[in-house]
């Protein structure tokens, strides 16, 4: 199977390694939206719970809600920050049982279009690690997640391709040449400066 074009695979080797990023692989998607549901098919199982933060992004919550995955907790946000309330989460992943699958969050939100702060991403990252939950970080309007590419663990590579191949089989070509020249924009960029 064609995971994506060689052209891209090696600007992602590239990019990868100028980023040290180990222990990951690169997919390739047809838009955000068909990354979020390759990982919530590959990922949850009916009737799992999961957790989101409001304001949410309402084609997160459908691919949920469509897979059977009806348990969504949702956090709330600090009214003025937008930022999720980090406490709750601590709370809901150390004392529900069973501990939610999945912790979704979006940075930039959409639609709040809030910036989370680096130290609150790591210690979301940190209390998902800790307590075993998968956290999906969706990066909207960015290379790596619209329309483009999405990060995930190596050992997850194999099943997510399972469920590309049942769906679209791989991004589109022409998607894929936007994708490359966008890459390739990128290189240009940080060679430059
Ligand atoms: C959080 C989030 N998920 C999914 C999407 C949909 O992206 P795409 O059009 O690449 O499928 C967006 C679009 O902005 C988004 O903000």
């Amino acid at each position: 199977m064609i995971d994506f074009l060689l052209e891209i695979g090696s600007i992602l080797l590239q990019l990868r390694t100028e980023n040290k990023l180990t222990k990951s692989s690169v997919m390739v998607t047809s838009g955000a939206n068909q990354a979020f549901v390759n990982l919530v098919l590959t990922l949850c199982d009916a009737g799992d719970s999961v957790v989101m933060f409001a304001p949410y992004y309402f084609n997160s919550y459908m691919s949920f809600q469509m897979t059977g995955v009806t348990d969504i907790l949702i956090g709330a946000s600090n009214p003025e920050t937008l930022h999720p309330d980090v406490d709750w989460l601590e709370k809901v992943l150390q004392e529900n049982n069973p501990i939610p699958k999945l912790v979704n969050v979006v940075n930039p939100g959409n639609p709040s279009g809030a910036f989370i702060p680096k130290p609150m991403l790591q210690r979301i990252s940190d209390l998902c690690r800790d307590a075993g939950a998968w956290l999906v970080l969706t990066i909207p309007m960015s290379l790596w997640n619209d329309g483009v590419a999405c990060r995930i663990p190596d050992g997850l590579h194999a099943q997510l391709l399972k469920v590309q191949d049942n769906i679209p089989i791989c991004a589109s070509i022409i998607g894929q040449h936007l994708a490359l020249y966008s890459l390739e924009a990128v290189q240009n960029g940080s060679e430059k400066g």
